[in-house]
């Protein structure tokens, strides 16, 4: 049997960056509100005309490079994202895999929200391990201010662009495969978090307001509550069904969403402040990239060493929710 290793990651953060001051000039907020509420400080903006393609070519770039295979040899694309290209089709995989040059290679989306990059690697977990492919480019890609309403402060506060990659490889090495991967999903609670316009779900007037069609809609304070649950259950479990607790964990990931909610799952795992990777000050929350985008944080620091233990945690819209124990196995 194949296993399935992370071999490599990499990341794309565009340059522009808006500050909490910035946005106190915009909607009725501070930069102590925010602070105190959600622990960010800045995220950064995509430009106009850069999509969220041209941010997963990025770091899908930068993962490819660092994998130590050849890009011929990248057998399928899965791109996490909410906020693709054009939404329906033609997918955001497909589009990064064409201004990749990677050939006719399987390519799709899947949509999970901030769970999308823990959902797409269960699957190219799967597809590794089934021997159905062999090198899997995994994206989670966001320009969340396309969909972001610059006048709800609720909101509008929280979100940024950016964009992280993977590759995962098979290999019959043991020690190097990923553990486990846990999804899960609950649409009873679909409406705490929502584009709730331009879908056929929506009324057939909305379809015709241009501006505002696609915008996110959050009932934040039901939402906080929902999340550090299911987050906390989320790690509990996973560890439990592997026979390993919170000291096993070399760096715990968790969704980037509010550091309030990132603090309550690590104390309730008891980790260390150096345990627990935080980002969310600097990037806001980047739903599907924030995860891969935090990897990468730790990687070009230094501090994620070949054979050591990830433990992600993710939780989004749908609502979705998922983990992962995953040792980093670059390729020797
Ligand atoms: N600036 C200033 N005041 C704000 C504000 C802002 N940006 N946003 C909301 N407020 C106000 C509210 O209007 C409310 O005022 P009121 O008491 O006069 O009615 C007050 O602050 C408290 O609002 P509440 O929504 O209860 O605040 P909160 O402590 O729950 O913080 C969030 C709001 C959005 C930061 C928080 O709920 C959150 O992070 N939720 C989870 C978000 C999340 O993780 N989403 C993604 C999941 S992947």
């Amino acid at each position: 049997m194949a296993y399935a290793a992370f071999r490599s990651i990499g990341a794309y953060v565009p340059s522009k960056i808006l500050t909490n001051e910035d946005l106190a000039t915009m909607v009725d907020t501070s930069d102590e509100w925010i602070t105190k509420r959600t622990g960010i400080k800045e995220r950064h903006i995509a430009g106009e005309n850069e999509t969220t393609s041209d941010m997963g070519v990025e770091a899908a770039k930068l993962a490819i490079e660092r994998s130590g295979i050849d890009s011929s040899e990248i057998d399928m694309v899965i791109c996490a994202t909410i906020s693709p290209d054009y939404f329906c089709m033609p997918s955001t995989a497909t589009i990064i895999s064409t201004k990749l040059g990677l050939g006719n290679v399987t390519a799709f989306d899947i949509s999970a929200a901030c769970t999308g990059f823990v959902y797409i690697l269960s699957i190219a977990k799967a597809f590794i391990e089934s021997g159905m492919k062999k090198n899997i480019l995994i994206i989670g890609a966001e320009k969340l201010s396309a969909i972001t309403d610059y006048s709800d402060r609720g909101t509008c506060i929280l979100f940024g662009d950016g964009a992280g990659a993977a590759v995962i490889s098979a290999t019959d090495n043991k020690d190097e495969a990923i553990i486990d991967v846990h999804t899960g999903a609950d649409g009873s609670y679909a409406d705490l978090l929502m584009t709730p316009n331009g879908g056929t779900g929506s009324p057939h007037d909305s379809l015709d307001q241009e501006a505002g069609a696609c915008f996110m809609q959050m009932k934040g304070n039901e939402t906080f509550k929902v999340a550090v649950r299911t987050l906390t259950k989320d790690v509990v479990e996973i560890l439990a069904d592997n026979n390993l607790d919170g000291t096993d964990i070399n760096h715990f990931v968790p969704h980037q969403a509010n550091y309030r909610i990132i603090k309550a799952v690590g104390d309730a795992l008891k980790l260390t402040q150096k345990q627990v990777i935080v980002t969310v000050e600097k990037y806001g929350n980047t739903s599907g990239a924030s995860i891969p985008m935090a990897i990468n944080d730790i990687y070009e620091d230094g501090s994620l060493k070949e054979g050591e233990l990830m433990l992600l945690d993710a939780f989004g819209g749908g609502l979705t929710w998922g983990s992962a124990l995953v040792p980093f196995s670059p390729k020797k």
